[in-house]
């Protein structure tokens, strides 16, 4: 029988450097998205998904991640005395939302190295790996299909979606054979961040995966590649290639994914997500079309 996946691994060891000033002393994932920090919305969707023991990757500069999701007595027992329960419970909510496990990445060396420092964690079992710099909304199911698909293979599934080919050399590209499942594409090779103009399709990883442990052998051996990193996707590719621990297969995301990486998608993720909550699209909308038609 298949293991039921219970890990989570979230890289969270990036400086940020496309936030400066914001980040010198706050880790990006801190970042609020309308006001909530992104990390939250990751975390959230992995417990969503059934996946309550988080290890989140962090480096340098990211106590405030481990504050986040731990207790806050002074601001709590304030909060209490004020009979403020509304803000009580936004602020408790994440204190026991995951269990909460935690790693530093030392020297940052790619994504690849970062899933690496989870490798004594993690043990001997399938797991996730959600990327901070993509949310994906609420309401669309992708990281549970993703889950069935890897009980039913027993392989290695990430996540893809049709980007503007203008934007191919931004992420990492797959070549797909069909299977007989709409949503499910067989992987037959990988590249990462292809230069511009030499994608081979216009389908693009997003940030969620679904790695079988045989992941960390392959990462072992895996030479840096692109920007001298090391990367995950060169070690999909060579588990695509070689067919290692039943090979990759990607699941197509139709739905709404929103991208905190840098500063133009992160205002427009904001905007997005501000424009569809009901305590502050009613009053948001009138004003972004007025404001809009200021604009020429
Ligand atoms: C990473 C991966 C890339 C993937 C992207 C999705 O790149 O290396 O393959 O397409 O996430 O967001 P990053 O954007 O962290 O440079």
């Amino acid at each position: 029988m298949a293991t039921k996946i219970t890990k989570a691994v979230i890289p969270a060891a990036g400086l940020g450097t496309r936030f400066l000033p914001a980040t010198k002393a706050m880790p990006k994932e801190m970042l609020p998205v309308v006001d909530k920090p992104a990390i939250q919305y990751v975390v959230e969707e992995a417990v969503a998904a059934g996946l309550t023991d988080v290890l989140m990757i962090t480096g340098r500069n990211k106590n405030a991640l481990e504050n986040h999701f731990d207790r806050m007595t002074e601001l709590e027992s304030t909060l209490q005395q004020k009979g403020d329960t509304d803000r009580l419970s936004k602020v408790e909510f994440s204190n026991d939302l995951a269990d909460m496990h935690y790693v530093r990445q030392g020297d940052p060396r790619g994504l690849g190295h970062a899933v690496l420092r989870a490798k004594m964690h993690v043990g001997h079992e399938p797991f996730a790996v959600l990327l901070g710099d993509d949310l994906i909304d609420d309401r669309d199911v992708l990281l549970s299909r993703m889950l069935e698909e890897q009980e039913g293979r027993n392989a290695t599934i990430i996540a893809l979606m049709e980007v503007d080919p203008a934007q191919s050399h931004m992420y990492g590209i797959a070549t797909v054979e069909p299977t007989d499942d709409p949503d499910v594409v067989h992987i037959t090779g990988l590249v990462e961040k292809p230069a511009q103009g030499t994608a081979l399709s216009n389908l693009a990883i997003i940030g969620r995966y679904v790695l079988r442990p045989e992941i960390f052998e392959v990462l072992e051996r895996t030479d840096p590649g692109k920007g001298g990193e090391i990367q995950l996707t060169d070690a999909l590719q060579e588990m695509a290639e070689n067919d290692i621990a039943g090979g990759v297969y990607g699941v197509v995301f139709r739905g709404r994914r929103y991208d905190t990486g840098d500063r133009l998608d992160y205002i427009k993720a904001i905007v997005q997500l501000a424009v569809e909550r009901d305590d502050l699209g009613p009053d948001l909308r009138p004003w972004l079309q007025q404001f809009s038609a200021t604009l020429d």
